[in-house]
């Protein structure tokens, strides 16, 4: 039987040590660190992620920034809002709320937000970086689930690792920051043709295909790392992930739990890339 990976606990571990820097900053330095928050239009659930965003900024001691756009807010005005952020000394990262509505061009705005208040890590240039493993910023989910993983205390080197599903913001940085800590790794999607047989062979298996219960216990290694991105409703309003719990704990030597293993380390990372978005723009880092 698996042992939990209590995804709560290490984010509110994370979040400490971002307070205690943060105040540390704030004491010695005189410096608040700050976060922008953009949202455009009335989604409900990027309603809530950004109020989630704005009290974990309480709880750390940032500044928050909130700008709640009208749905009708046109691309140039967003683009002017981020240039004018781009320029704001107490704004130290800067987060505009995906989706946004269909007439604007995300990559527009993504371009425009300077790489160093970047604090998704989206800008081409610090998805670069990732490449070249010469980043400051990770994005925020992959950066949680390495954090989960090292909470195991499995060491990554040599392992066969599967990442299932290949999106910019998790499968793609995912693969690649697991690679950087050497692992083996193999990027599986909705094409590929013999899935059970490759995640048979996942000693760490993240999981990220945005499927309700896609991944079952007959296809998970016994002992294997099994990390779930996934975050579904079902129809009776219960979230799941994309792995079947109830089998696959049988089989794996550790297990995030949905709701309570992936979820709350997003909102922790994102706090950490801010504190240092801010160190480095007071030349601290
Ligand atoms: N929408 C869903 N997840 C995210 C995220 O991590 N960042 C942004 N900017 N928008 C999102």
């Amino acid at each position: 039987m698996a042992q939990i990976i209590d995804g709560k606990a290490v984010s509110a571990a994370v979040k400490q040590e971002v307070a205690d820097e943060a105040a540390k900053l704030k004491e010695e330095k005189g410096l608040k660190v700050g976060l922008a928050v953009v949202i455009v239009g009335n989604n409900p659930a990027s309603r809530v992620y950004v109020n989630n965003k704005k009290k974990a900024c309480e709880a750390v001691g940032f500044q928050s920034f909130e700008y709640a756009l009208e749905e009708s807010t046109t691309q140039e005005q967003l683009l002017d809002l981020v240039n004018v952020l781009n320029r704001d000394d107490r704004v130290n990262g800067i987060l505009v709320q995906l989706p946004l509505p269909k007439h604007i061009d995300e990559k527009a705005i993504i371009n425009a937000i300077s790489p160093e208040k970047d604090v998704d890590a989206f800008h081409p240039i610090n998805v670069g970086r990732i490449m070249i493993g010469d980043y400051s910023f990770l994005p925020c989910t992959p950066a949680g689930v390495m954090r989960l993983i090292e909470s195991t205390g499995t060491d990554i080197t040599g392992k066969q690792c599967v990442v299932i599903g290949r999106s910019n913001i998790v499968g793609k940085p995912q693969a690649m920051l697991l690679l950087q800590k050497n692992g083996t790794v193999t990027i599986c999607h909705s094409k590929t043709k013999n899935l059970k047989e490759v995640c048979l062979g996942a000693d760490i298996l993240v999981v990220a295909i945005g499927k309700a219960n896609f991944v079952t216990g007959d296809m998970i290694k016994e002992g294997a790392v099994v990390i779930d991105v996934g975050m579904n409703r079902l129809d009776n309003g219960k979230l799941c992930g994309d792995v079947e719990f109830e089998s696959a704990e049988k089989k794996a030597s550790f297990i995030t739990p949905v709701p309570g293993g992936v979820g709350p380390m997003t909102i922790a990372m994102l706090m950490k890339n801010t504190l240092t978005a801010a160190k480095q723009q007071a030349g601290i880092e």
